[in-house]
């Protein structure tokens, strides 16, 4: 199965990536993952590219992920997935939002996910993996080629690991799962900030500093070495 077609909405006061995933550019099957906020432009987006939505998928409960989830499962009617562990945030969303954030609406949602279940939705084949660390119930969707990984891995950096249920050696163990389960091309599409891949990430980031020593990087193309005559 080739790479899903993946649109980036980036969204809210907080930057939080909002990704639409087709198997094709043309096909009218989509789910979409982390509708953080802004969810009458995810509606526009959805209506533009002319799909419809069959899942909304969470990552982890932090309000900047699912702000817009109430909007947008009851305008698409799509069954909503949520981490097990997070799922009293979601429907209970409000008070766990800080001051000057918000007003969002709570959701019920369809189906809870621990980590470990394979999904097809779309025509897409999604792996679901527990990756804890930044919050407690953290998942990371898999889909051919690319992970959907929330705040686990940035574009050089990490999540963070100071909110409750936050852990650094929690997250880099996750970390260390991805790169040793996913190709080092494999592409990331993380909950903030730009696109990257494994690669990428497991060769220059600068918290992976000692993951780096368990985790072999990419080898630098041969050159001679140069020297001072
Ligand atoms: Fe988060």
């Amino acid at each position: 199965m080739s790479a899903p077609d993946v649109r980036a909405f980036t969204v809210g006061p907080v930057q939080e990536n909002c990704f639409i995933v087709r198997a094709a550019a043309d096909s009218p099957r989509a789910f979409i993952v982390d509708p953080g906020d802004e969810p009458d432009r995810l509606l526009e987006a959805i209506e533009a590219l002319g799909v419809r939505i069959e899942a909304i998928l969470i990552t982890h409960c932090h309000f900047d992920h699912i702000g817009a989830v109430a909007p947008l499962a009851a305008a698409t009617g799509a069954p909503v997935y949520c981490p097990v562990i997070e799922r009293p945030l979601l429907t209970d969303v409000m008070s766990w939002v800080p001051p000057g954030f918000g007003p969002f609406e709570s959701w019920e949602p369809e189906h809870t996910l621990a980590g470990g279940e394979h999904l097809q939705i779309a025509g897409i084949d999604i792996d679901v993996l527990f990756t804890p660390g930044h919050s407690p119930g953290h998942l990371t969707y898999a889909v051919p080629g690319a992970l959907l990984s929330g705040d686990v891995l940035f574009q050089g950096s990490v999540g963070r690991v100071d909110l409750p249920g936050g852990d650094w050696p929690t997250l880099e163990r996750s970390i260390e799962q991805l790169l040793r389960s996913y190709p080092p091309e494999t592409i990331v599409y993380p909950g903030h900030m730009g696109v990257t891949t494994l690669r990428r990430e497991r060769d220059t980031n600068p918290f992976l500093t000692e993951l780096r020593e368990r985790v072999p990087v990419t080898a630098p193309a041969a050159q001679a070495p140069s020297r001072a005559s």
